[in-house]
């Protein structure tokens, strides 16, 4: 069995598939900017790398390695430079050592490709992109990159688009976009052991009594949820923000920079 390689391994996302991964027996080789800090699973090995440097990504990947999971770059709304630094161009550098390496991609998209649809509304993958700024719009690029690489180049990749991954939901809205942190070790190890995915998008969300997230390739990959954020619904806070913020799936994504006047596109 080849390597795989982890980007962003030291964040929280990370954190939490290294030891489900390790667990599975997988060979990890883990890359992030900043030091790995758990102890590292046995075999498992550590090597630094900024994601816009194609050339260190590619010395952090080892030869023999089969997937990339690329959990790396900015994990929210910030301004545009940033994001296409880190999110853009640090996603096409993985897409490319991918390709050179003949390894298939899994990544960590995100509900905020999405956002500006409107609550109530049930979609699927099919459903137009509504980015609800350059984070999601970041993550909608990734998705379509990875579309192209599949088509002109072969290259597999399984895109989660992740709702909102925590130890348990906090507030109402997080009843329907929980992953809760099992999920999220079963859709990892899904996505890498699928036989064929060809390219793929999964809804990274539990099977929640309250989602608003279906029709996506979920079955195909193998992957079924068991984790239901509706039992905490007596326990969570009510959810509290500004209308747009309500009104749209996305949340307090919308707010962030909204200078819209008038009416609130379409609810
Ligand atoms: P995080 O911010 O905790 O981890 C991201 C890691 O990427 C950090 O350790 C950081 O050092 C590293 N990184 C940032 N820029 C880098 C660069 N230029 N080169 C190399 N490494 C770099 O984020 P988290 O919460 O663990 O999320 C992981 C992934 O999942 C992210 O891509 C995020 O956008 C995505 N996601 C997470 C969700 C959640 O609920 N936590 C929801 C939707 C998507």
């Amino acid at each position: 069995m080849g390597r795989v390689l982890l980007t962003g391994a030291s964040g929280t996302l990370g954190r939490v598939v290294v030891p489900a991964l390790a667990k599975a027996g997988f060979r990890l080789q883990l890359s992030d900017l900043i030091e790995f800090p758990d102890p590292l699973p046995d075999g498992a090995e550590f090597a630094a790398a900024d994601l816009t440097d194609q050339k260190a990504l590619a010395a952090a990947c080892p030869d023999d390695v089969t997937a990339i999971i690329h959990f790396g770059g900015i994990n929210t709304e910030t301004s545009s430079e940033s994001i296409l630094n880190a999110n853009i161009l640090g996603t096409s550098n993985v897409f490319e050592v991918a390709r050179s390496r003949g390894a298939r991609v899994i990544f960590a998209s995100s509900n905020h490709t999405i956002g500006f649809h409107p609550r109530g509304r049930t979609l699927t993958i099919d459903d137009p992109y509504r980015p609800d700024g350059f984070y999601g719009l970041s993550k909608a690029y990734a998705e379509l990159l990875g579309r192209m690489f599949h088509d002109k180049h072969g290259v597999e990749s399984v895109h989660l688009r992740i709702g909102s991954c925590l130890p348990r939901p906090l507030d109402t809205r997080h009843l329907a976009t929980w992953l809760s942190y099992p999920d999220l070790g079963r859709l990892v190890i899904a996505a890498l052991t699928a036989p064929s995915p060809g390219y793929a998008v999964v809804w990274g969300v539990s099977r929640n009594t309250r989602r608003w997230w279906t029709g996506d390739d979920s079955e195909r990959i193998g992957f079924f949820p068991e984790d239901d954020g509706e039992r905490f619904a007596g326990c969570v806070a009510a959810e509290e923000g500004q209308a747009v913020s309500l009104a749209f799936q996305g949340a307090s994504h919308c707010t962030i920079g909204y200078s819209r006047s008038g009416p609130m596109l379409p609810s």
